[in-house]
């Protein structure tokens, strides 16, 4: 019976941590969880109505967004898919590469892979990290993604960010100490439709939705190692009735 179960325990310890959706070492800071759909409906909105017009997540289909995250067809068809595209086609932006190298001096990358390539705390302090500066082209800057050639599409929900170098921070004359505090933002009230708290939970929506695109399988791996765990369970049972059965009588 102990070699049995410690056996077992072997052969579940892989599936085990599979079916606990190991944490990811990078949404060690913001807590992203792939399987709230409510937070990728809500992330997935916002994608298409302030990124598409520029970025694209070309690997990724409607349909099968809709279908992970719980969206009907007609609501997909009908509010999320702005640009005249079939249910079945890829989410691609109606930017053309060429005409984003014109306008805005970098084609904007796609999206589909970029929570992998950069992790999502990365993200989530990206797009919360633009400031005003008038000495950029679009009239911001960024303190994750200096001189970054992206507007701050997301100004209207945030409001207006400074970057705000305290006084106390100053080096004193004559000292070399470097300015750190120099890179406190803050958001002048009342300049945005959301509050902070909500600003924050708006993003980190984004961020799971950018989080589930770069990787749409790991849901349904979840899903699949707690069958097998079941399963093997199942099989740890019946193996035990039986050697019971076959051992009954060389006693
Ligand atoms: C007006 C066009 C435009 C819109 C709209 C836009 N972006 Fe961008 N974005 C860019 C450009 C251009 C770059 C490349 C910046 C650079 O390399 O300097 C960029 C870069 C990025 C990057 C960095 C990618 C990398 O790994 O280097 C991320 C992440 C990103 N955008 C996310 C978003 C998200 C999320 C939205 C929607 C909230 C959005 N962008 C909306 C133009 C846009």
């Amino acid at each position: 019976m102990k070699t049995l179960l410690s056996i077992f325990i072997l052969a579940a310890l892989p599936v085990l941590s599979l079916a606990a959706g190991h944490a990811d070492s990078e949404s060690a800071r913001v807590n992203i969880d792939v399987s709230d759909k409510a937070a990728m409906q809500d992330g997935v909105q916002t994608f298409v109505t302030y990124c598409m017009g520029c970025h694209s997540a070309r690997f990724q289909r409607y349909e099968r967004v809709a279908d992970d995250l719980g969206i009907p067809h007609d609501v997909m068809l009908g509010k999320l898919m702005l640009t005249g595209a079939k249910l079945g086609d890829h989410m691609v932006s109606a930017m053309q590469p060429v005409d984003a190298r014109l306008w805005l001096g970098v084609a904007p990358p796609d999206l589909t892979l970029v929570a992998r390539v950069r992790g999502t705390d990365w993200l989530y302090d990206y797009l919360r990290s633009f400031y005003e500066d008038p000495a950029r082209p679009w009239g911001v800057n960024n303190t994750v993604f200096p001189n970054v050639a992206m507007p701050n599409v997301l100004a209207g929900l945030q409001g207006r960010q400074v970057i705000d170098c305290e006084k106390s921070h100053a080096p004193m004359p004559g000292s070399s100490v470097p300015r750190d505090g120099c890179d406190r933002l803050t958001i002048l009230p009342g300049t945005g439709s959301l509050s902070e708290g909500q600003f924050d939970d708006k993003v980190k929506n984004l961020v799971t939705f950018l989080a589930y695109s770069a990787n749409p399988d790991k849901l349904q791996h979840q899903r699949i190692g707690t069958y097998v765990l079941l399963y093997l369970a199942i099989l740890f049972a019946f193996a035990y009735l039986l050697k019971r059965e076959y051992w009954k009588d060389m006693r």
